[in-house]
């Protein structure tokens, strides 16, 4: 299967680099289940300075990313792949949730999970699910507006504003390729992880020592009854989900 391409249009691919290096999403790529490419925006800016953002029309502070240099960019990134789709971090787009996660990672939310993930479905369902993300990073105060109409899928990670798109992109990658085939040890510890169903939460979970400074791992964890664990693991969970989304 061919791996699913993300392409970051940054002006700061140096802050990117060393997370998505690391750890599970070097893996990611060293097993070919993603792959990541840099195109810096500055190459598409305008004039001697390579300018990429102007003063706003109308007035008011800051500057504005520019037009030219973000349809050039991605017009050159679709000229070698027609069909990928762009991604836009911004606080008025749609707030990211475990539920488009699993539509972007063209998992089947019936069966998700490591095992169980079905990307070779993606054809049949209904976007997104392609096979290649640009994703735009913005930087300085804004955009001009007319930068949305070559945007596919406007994502605000929440109700907070950022300095730029290079964190909610990490986010979004991260949260993509941790739910594609082959990418997590576990044979399940995608499908049982807080949220994965959109629903419920976590169950609280411990390791050795059983007891570290006077607090004690729950008896029924050590018994080794696995109905009884089951069933405190369901409590658990259906108790921290009431509390959190009453
Ligand atoms: N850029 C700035 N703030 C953002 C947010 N909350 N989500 C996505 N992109 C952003």
């Amino acid at each position: 299967m061919k791996p699913l391409k993300f392409t970051l249009i940054t002006l700061f691919p140096e802050a990117l680099q060393p997370y998505l290096n690391s750890s599970m999403l070097y893996k990611a790529q060293d097993r070919g289940i993603i792959a990541i490419d840099y195109v810096n925006l500055r190459d598409f800016g305008l004039g001697p300075h390579k300018s990429v953002d102007d003063t706003p029309y109308g007035g008011g502070d800051g500057m504005l990313l520019r037009c030219e240099p973000v349809f050039a960019a991605i017009e050159s990134v679709k000229a070698d792949d027609s069909t990928a789709e762009v991604i836009l971090p911004t606080p008025v787009g749609t707030v990211w949730t475990q539920d488009l996660v699993r539509q972007f990672a063209g998992v089947d939310p019936t069966t998700d999970g490591a095992e169980n993930a079905v990307r070779e479905k993606t054809a049949q369902q209904p976007q997104p699910g392609s096979q290649h993300y640009i994703i735009l990073c913005p930087h300085y105060e804004g955009y001009d507006e007319r930068i949305m109409s070559i945007v596919d899928y406007p994502i605000s990670l929440g109700n907070y504003v950022l300095t730029g798109g290079e964190l909610p992109a990490l986010i979004i990658i991260d949260s993509i390729t941790r739910l594609l085939p082959g990418v997590l040890g576990g044979e399940n510890s995608a499908a049982i992880e807080s949220f994965s169903d959109g629903d419920n939460l976590e169950y609280p979970q411990y390791t050795k020592p059983a007891e570290f400074r006077g607090m004690a791992v729950p008896e029924v964890l050590l018994s080794g009854h696995h109905g009884k664990i089951a069933e405190w693991r369901a409590e658990q969970s259906r108790l921290r989900t009431e509390r959190k989304q009453p």
